[in-house]
């Protein structure tokens, strides 16, 4: 058997038609797959390689945590230097009332971990989403997964989870006391990167604090500059009450944190203690990838040069067949005719060498969130590729 019939029955498989690329290494921009054929990433691994592939200051820093120490204990018994610097960093780029992190191991679990504490603090149970909106695949997430297609199959789920519509300013007063939480995406990710209008968080923002319900940003995918600021909040001047991140954080490596004030966190210390647990959460080789990648962006242009990247993509993604395109920063969803166009335009990009991808709950639309560090030259040299297969 050759590797991808290894692949196809060896390793659970989800999808029907898996891309089958087989790596063999990565760096900057680009990945090479087996046969030495190279691509170029406009993914990034689903806006989780900010700083591109192998980033040498990440290498680094990771080889020499690994000979330092790795896993010693559960989280939150033993100071850890890693966890201790990246917890101290976070604080001093966020408000005072985004001071005291603690670090898992997904996004998801981010998302359950401040989904735990909104019921500890608040002593409600409802918890508020927006359609199409997507927070993770566990149970938990699932409950408020903003579409029933991926659920229904695993229902019952959790109960009070509600729903409410995406910049839709009239079903916020869906939020009520009642209400423990509401969870959005300040940028929605899998219905194609659906940006606010209207000052829609800052109308969500002003609901909560009038009920007493707390803010929770999912901010997953538009942490650590993707949105041209550090956090999706500062650009769109928002505060919440509890800040997820992931993806991009962990620079290549697995990690994320539920972000709230050190008053708040501290709901989950007694009565009963450990209001979470996890074994591996803030591992330090993480920890230390993540306060690299943090160091990187504050000490370069990388954020900053966020913006006139996405005006770049604009101008060289000048198709009559892209119909729209939708986003923020580095974060531009392709909108095409119908669903065999993404596919074709997918597919046939992996034959041209770049990496382009599809969203979870739109067909129409393909994915274009590269490493921030991508170049002008990279953008144009994408620009024409994708431009010369929609020609065809
Ligand atoms: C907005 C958002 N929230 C949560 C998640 C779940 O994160 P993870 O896959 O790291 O568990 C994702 C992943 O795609 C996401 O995009």
């Amino acid at each position: 058997m050759d590797n991808k019939e290894l692949f196809l029955k060896h390793q659970g498989q989800t999808t029907p038609y898996p891309l089958c690329m087989e790596v063999s290494k990565a760096s900057g921009l680009y990945i090479t797959d087996t046969s030495g054929k190279k691509y170029l990433d406009l993914v990034a691994g689903v806006s989780a390689c900010a700083i591109g592939h192998c980033h040498p200051r990440i290498v680094k820093a990771v080889q020499e945590q690994a000979a330092s120490y790795m896993h010693v204990m559960v989280y939150g018994e033993f100071i850890q230097s890693p966890q201790l610097q990246l917890a101290k960093k976070l604080a001093s780029v966020l408000p005072d009332s985004l001071n005291s992190s603690y670090f898992v191991n997904s996004g998801t679990e981010a998302i359950e971990g401040a989904m735990k504490l909104a019921k500890r603090s608040t002593g409600r149970s409802e918890m508020i989403s927006c359609e199409l909106s997507y927070h993770g695949s566990t149970q938990g997430t699932l409950s408020i997964m903003g579409t029933e297609q991926y659920k229904q199959k695993y229902r019952p789920l959790l109960p009070d989870c509600n729903r409410i519509v995406y910049n839709d300013i009239s079903s916020l007063r869906l939020i009520t006391s009642k209400t423990a939480a509401v969870i959005i995406e300040p940028v929605q990710g899998a219905s194609g990167f659906r940006t606010p209008e209207n000052n829609y968080l800052q109308e969500v923002r002003k609901r909560c604090t009038e009920v007493g319900a707390l803010l929770i940003f999912d901010e997953i995918q538009t942490c650590y500059g993707r949105t041209g600021r550090l956090f999706g909040f500062q650009t769109y001047d928002v505060v919440p009450d509890i800040l997820c991140i992931a993806k991009g954080m962990g620079g290549g490596m697995p990690i994320g944190a539920f972000i709230c004030s050190t008053a708040l966190m501290s709901k989950l210390k007694d009565n009963p203690k450990l209001g979470h647990i996890t074994t591996f959460g803030g591992h330090p080789i993480s920890c230390i990838a993540a306060l690299e990648t943090l160091n990187e962006l504050c000490e370069t242009s990388l954020v900053e040069d966020v913006k006139s990247k996405e005006q770049l993509f604009r101008e060289v993604l000048k198709h009559p067949k892209i119909k729209e395109i939708r986003g923020i920063g580095l974060m531009l969803a392709i909108e095409l005719e119908c669903a065999e166009e993404t596919i074709k335009l997918v597919e046939r990009g992996m034959e041209k060498g770049i990496i382009t991808f599809f969203f979870l709950f739109t067909d129409t639309a393909v994915r274009i969130s590269p490493p921030l560090t991508i170049t002008e030259d990279e953008i144009r040299t994408a620009g024409k590729i994708i431009c010369e297969l929609l020609d065809n």
